[in-house]
């Protein structure tokens, strides 16, 4: 039988490892021991909330941005997103010099829509809809042939994500377990490609909030099941898998944990305290899903993605009692 083909694989990773190498920052990985024992394993935290825009995403808006041709570069590039990619895509395209055209729901927190604008982006409101958001996009690619880049459904967005399992293997030596959280898939995904490419004993682990569940709750039905009103302080993380993310969760994550606000705002709290970690809900759950996780005797060495950075401080303290 053939072996299944994903959206990438490991030697596309590698290829984009170098070409983002200069680009991106090598995150750092710290450790803290009163955490790794509120754990009980080896917790590495691998910190993308120190990327560049705050989180990982500018891994995969770097790889696709530079992977583009002149002709292609030169019509520019197109998203719809209020989130972490919108600001990643924006930086990219500007390093690149080539326009960024992102779609964003008028209800986008004003911050929000002027990060984007400061990386040189065109900001297009629209209705706060997906329907409005994804016919918002089609127009302006229909209007500037720039090219569309999906949050997590590319193949070169998965493989630029999948750069952190890459990094995580120079940076700590044998990991048993590798956590992550998982909202669309693309950053769990591509980190499951590369890591079982190399250690196909190492246990992939998605870290999911309980009120947007779909990853775990298509994997216990063997089929996607889309997220519906999802709702949790984790904003990062309110997507449905995609079709390109879904086999790779399917065959290759061996487990989604899922955690509730309560859990996420605590791990939030302690990696703040102990560690001197500013995260954002979406980064907190890997650790969360340590804490609740019982890792095998054998497991002793774990790495926690912390995801992203971006928080409103003035709503930490009500994002801390929430749950
Ligand atoms: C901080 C943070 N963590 C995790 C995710 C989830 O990433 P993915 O959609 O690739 O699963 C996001 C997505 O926006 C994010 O911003």
């Amino acid at each position: 039988m053939n072996k299944p083909t994903y959206a990438t694989d490991l030697q596309t990773i590698r290829e984009a490892y170098l070409r983002i190498q200069g680009v991106v920052h090598r995150t750092p990985v710290q450790t803290c021991s009163q955490l790794s024992r509120h754990a009980q394993a080896e917790i590495f935290f691998k910190c993308e909330n120190l990327q560049k825009v705050g989180a990982f995403k500018y891994r995969g808006a770097s790889n696709v941005v530079l992977s583009l041709t002149e002709e292609e570069a030169a019509a520019g590039v197109v998203t719809h997103s209020s989130g972490n990619h919108a600001q990643a895509l924006a930086l990219a395209a500007q390093q690149r010099g080539i326009p960024a055209h992102i779609v964003m729901p008028s209800n986008a927190p004003r911050v929000k829509q002027d990060a984007v604008a400061g990386y040189g982006a065109q900001v297009i409101l629209c209705e706060p809809t997906l329907q409005a958001r994804e016919i918002t996009a089609a127009e302006v690619v229909a209007e500037t042939g720039a090219a569309f880049i999906h949050p997590y459904n590319h193949a070169g967005i998965i493989t630029g994500q999948a750069t952190v399992a890459l990094e995580l293997f120079e940076q700590v030596s044998d990991l048993d377990v590798i956590i992550a959280p998982i909202g669309g898939g693309g950053l769990l995904s591509g980190i499951a490609i590369a890591a079982k490419a190399i250690n196909p004993a190492i246990r992939i682990v998605g870290a999911e909030p309980a009120g947007a569940d779909d990853a775990f709750q298509s994997k216990r039905a063997g089929e996607l099941i889309p997220q519906t009103s999802p709702n949790t302080i984790a904003d990062g993380l309110l997507t449905s898998l995609g079709d390109l993310t879904w086999p790779v969760v399917r065959d290759l994550v061996d487990e989604i944990v899922v955690v509730d606000d309560w859990q996420i705002a605590n791990a939030m709290k302690l990696m703040m305290e102990r560690a001197k970690l500013l995260i954002e809900p979406s980064g907190a759950t890997s650790y969360a899903a340590a804490v609740k996780m019982d890792f095998d005797a054998e497991e002793t060495r774990v790495a926690c993605v912390i995801s992203g950075g971006n928080v409103n401080l003035s709503r930490i303290s009500d994002l801390m009692t929430s749950g």
